[in-house]
């Protein structure tokens, strides 16, 4: 496993494998600092903790708790960015695989991979995060390696069914459309992703913004210039703005905003 923090010596190894990265929840704090959730994803996340805050009564009560969160929607709209979020929540290390690579880098031996990543999660409580999830939760019947997949998957369906203990799983999709339905059925927990209101572009802008000297308060003109784009994108825009402002030696205005929307032209979805 990748390391990005010493304390993970403390972690079991998965054996022999280079499949994933760990992240301390230090780490994770530090990458959601200016994470923006609309009002559903935050409720429904507030409420994953507060169960699991609730254990006892839960057992008591024989109503088994959730594990299993599932989030999909378009790039760039935080959906990787929610897994460090319950990480930090969870104060547990977040493991990221991308299945994807799992499959192109060990052709053939994908299910015992998948089978290694559930052993190291058993033993070592973790936010265990399935990126990518679609490259094998796919439906089965759309794909030409059909009897290679199908075996898969179920080893996947098999996993999900025996996971239990400490650890989360969290798994992100692009292609929510496209992936196997005995596989979607087995979350407990489900999120939609999509690009952020203008309430949600302001408030992303204000934090992006932070401290930075402006000249008037732009988030509201901003939010216009920027509307359709996602929340990478608003990012990295207003990184390429401040950018100017400090070659300019000025405080950062709505017109280097808009030059460097113009620049970095993103690929806007009329929709919103
Ligand atoms: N909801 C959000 N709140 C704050 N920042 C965000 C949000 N969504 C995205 N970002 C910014 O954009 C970057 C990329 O987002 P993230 O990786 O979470 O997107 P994603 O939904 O997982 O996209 P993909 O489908 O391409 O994997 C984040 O690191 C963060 O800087
Ligand atoms: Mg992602």
């Amino acid at each position: 496993m990748n390391k990005t923090n010493k304390n993970n010596s403390r972690l079991p190894k998965a054996k022999g494998t280079d499949m994933a990265t760990v992240y301390m929840p230090k780490e994770c704090a530090r990458k959601v600092r200016h994470i923006v959730l609309n009002e559903c994803n935050q409720r429904i996340i507030d409420e994953f903790m507060m169960i699991l805050d609730m254990k006892e009564k839960f057992i008591e009560q024989d109503v088994p708790m959730p594990n299993k969160l599932v989030m999909s929607g378009p790039p760039g709209t935080g959906k990787t960015l929610t897994a460090f979020y319950i990480a930090e929540r969870l104060q547990l290390p977040l493991v990221l695989v991308r299945l994807d690579t799992i499959i192109h880098s060990h052709l053939g031996e994908t299910a015992s991979n998948i089978r290694k990543i559930f052993d190291f999660a058993r033993l070592s409580p973790c936010v265990l995060f399935l990126d990518e999830f679609d490259a094998i939760a796919r439906t089965r019947d759309n794909n030409d390696e059909v009897k290679e997949m199908s075996r898969v998957v179920n080893t996947l369906l098999q996993c999900m069914d025996e996971f239990e203990g400490e650890s989360i799983l969290v798994a992100a999709t692009n292609l929510a459309d496209e992936l196997d339905h005995a596989v979607w059925r087995r979350f407990d927990t489900k999120m939609d992703y999509a690009m952020p209101s203008d309430q949600d572009r302001q408030h992303y802008i204000q934090l992006l913004i932070g401290s930075f000297a402006t000249i008037g308060t732009l988030e509201h003109t901003a939010s216009t210039i920027l509307s359709g784009c996602s929340f990478a994108d608003i990012e990295q825009i207003v990184l390429k703005a401040k950018r100017k402002a400090i070659i300019e030696d000025s405080a950062l205005t709505l017109h280097q905003l808009q030059t460097a929307y113009e620049e970095y032209n993103p690929k806007v979805h009329a929709y919103v």
